[in-house]
């Protein structure tokens, strides 16, 4: 996983450093920032050396990396601990003038917090009520333990020990890994076929839904290709920054039908999100069309290769292929009756299928979809953001892989047909 540990200014920073020992000993990749303050009590080279990564505190430093929001998007989990009182409440505020705070801003991954500070501190009605504000957002918090503080008083105020950190942090990361030793390939995007150096044939798909379907992925443990053909601004931001995410760009679709070919060689699960151009102009031309007076325009079109078929007919033994669909019908039992007959003429495992229209599915941050099982059953029928149906889409391949394998193992039942 990509951990964001985050300290703030106490002196329990020191039981920190074994915090993020045990986080890169268990092999995830940790990227530590303190506040300017905790670095009076654990410097920045400890940071750097334990977590075996640059450290920053400054959201003016790798400004061309966009690194104030970075972090944040590329992480699976956040830590901050020791959370301060003052950190506490500026999380609770939404301040973001240093990098944790912006960090945190722009995560949606779990927040773990282990507060420390004087019992009167913890106590206090603002700390208090930060906590509960915290607390219905969704925050996690460990301790604070009861006993010595640094004044040599003793209460609660004591920042929890690191393995208690550690272990919390772990259980607060949503479904786990189960998609860990995964290899999938996603292909995104819409194809452009050429016309001349500076026109094309191309489609409306922006890549949105299958770069979430691969981050979706990568958050849950798999390693992910992902095969972008044209997509829209900023698309790719969040799953380029995923240590997990290899992205291969292409172009055309006979581009895609190489890096497929290649990419599913050793892949467990291929997810074909991208929009295919179904035709590419027989011989493009080298030099840009003129108009020719007033004449129409006569383009010979040819086949591109159905790249999904290809994949599956030369499937590897074991491996789940998911294909999408976007039709256009006036009902769901018309959208249903053609994703059945596609997913047939396609053979592949599960068939994802939305209705679109010319205002319907497109360049939107929702979507609506309901997948096909190899029975032809319908295993979901999902609205929402594109990440939540990519979750709902993993949890379908998940349960789809299990009954195959449970099927293959018991004669009774027949292999779904492919
Ligand atoms: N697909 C593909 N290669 C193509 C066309 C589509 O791999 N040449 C894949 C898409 O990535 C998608 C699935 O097939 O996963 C369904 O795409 P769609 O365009 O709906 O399928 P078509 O074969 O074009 O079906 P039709 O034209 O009959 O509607």
């Amino acid at each position: 996983m990509f951990v964001v540990v985050g300290v703030s200014g106490g002196v329990a920073a020191y039981k920190s450093v074994h915090l993020v020992r045990l986080l890169v000993l268990a092999g995830h990749e940790v990227h530590v920032v303190p506040t300017e303050d905790s670095l009076r009590f654990v410097g920045t080279s400890t940071w750097e050396s334990i977590s075996r990564n640059p450290v920053t505190t400054s959201v003016h430093d790798d400004v061309a990396q966009v690194r104030h929001v970075a972090l944040g998007q590329a992480a699976d989990l956040i830590i901050v601990a020791p959370a301060t009182a003052n950190t506490l409440a500026r999380m609770t505020a939404g301040l973001a003038d240093n990098l944790l705070g912006t960090t945190l801003l722009a995560t949606t991954a779990p927040v773990v917090v282990a507060p420390a500070m004087h019992t009167e501190m913890w106590s206090h009605p603002a700390t208090q009520h930060n906590m509960a504000t915290l607390r219905a957002r969704g925050v996690h918090v460990v301790g604070p333990a009861d006993g010595p503080l640094t004044g040599g008083d003793s209460g609660p105020g004591r920042m929890s020990e690191p393995d208690e950190i550690f272990q919390a942090a772990l259980a607060a990361v949503p479904g786990d890994a189960d998609l860990a030793g995964l290899r999938v390939t996603v292909s995104t995007g819409g194809t452009r076929e050429p016309i001349d150096p500076v026109r094309f044939l191309g489609n409306r798909s922006s890549g949105k839904q299958g770069a979430e379907v691969a981050l979706t992925a990568a958050r849950r443990g798999a390693e992910v290709r992902l095969l972008a053909a044209h997509v829209g601004d900023g698309v790719l931001m969040e799953a380029s920054r995923h240590p997990r995410v290899e992205i291969v760009h292409t172009g055309t679709a006979v581009e895609l039908q190489d890096a497929a070919v290649a990419a599913a060689v050793d892949a467990d699960i291929v997810a074909m999100v991208a929009a295919v151009a179904d035709y590419r102009v027989a011989e493009a031309s080298d030099e840009k069309l003129s108009k020719q007076g007033g004449e129409g325009l006569t383009l010979e079109l040819v086949q591109n290769p159905d790249i999904l078929a290809g994949l599956v007919r030369n499937r590897s033994p074991g491996q789940t292929i998911v294909g999408f669909a976007a039709e256009t019908a006036h009902t769901d039992d018309e959208l249903i009756a053609k994703g059945r007959a596609k997913r047939r003429r396609k053979g592949v495992d599960l068939l994802a299928v939305n209705a679109v229209g010319w205002k319907k599915g497109f360049e939107s941050t929702d979507n609506e979809l309901l997948i096909l099982d190899a029975d032809d059953d319908v295993v979901a029928q999902v609205r929402g953001s594109k990440r939540a149906v990519a979750g709902a889409l993993w949890d379908a391949v998940l349960t789809a892989r299990q009954r195959t394998r449970m099927e293959s193992t018991d004669g009774s039942l027949s292999l779904p047909e492919m």
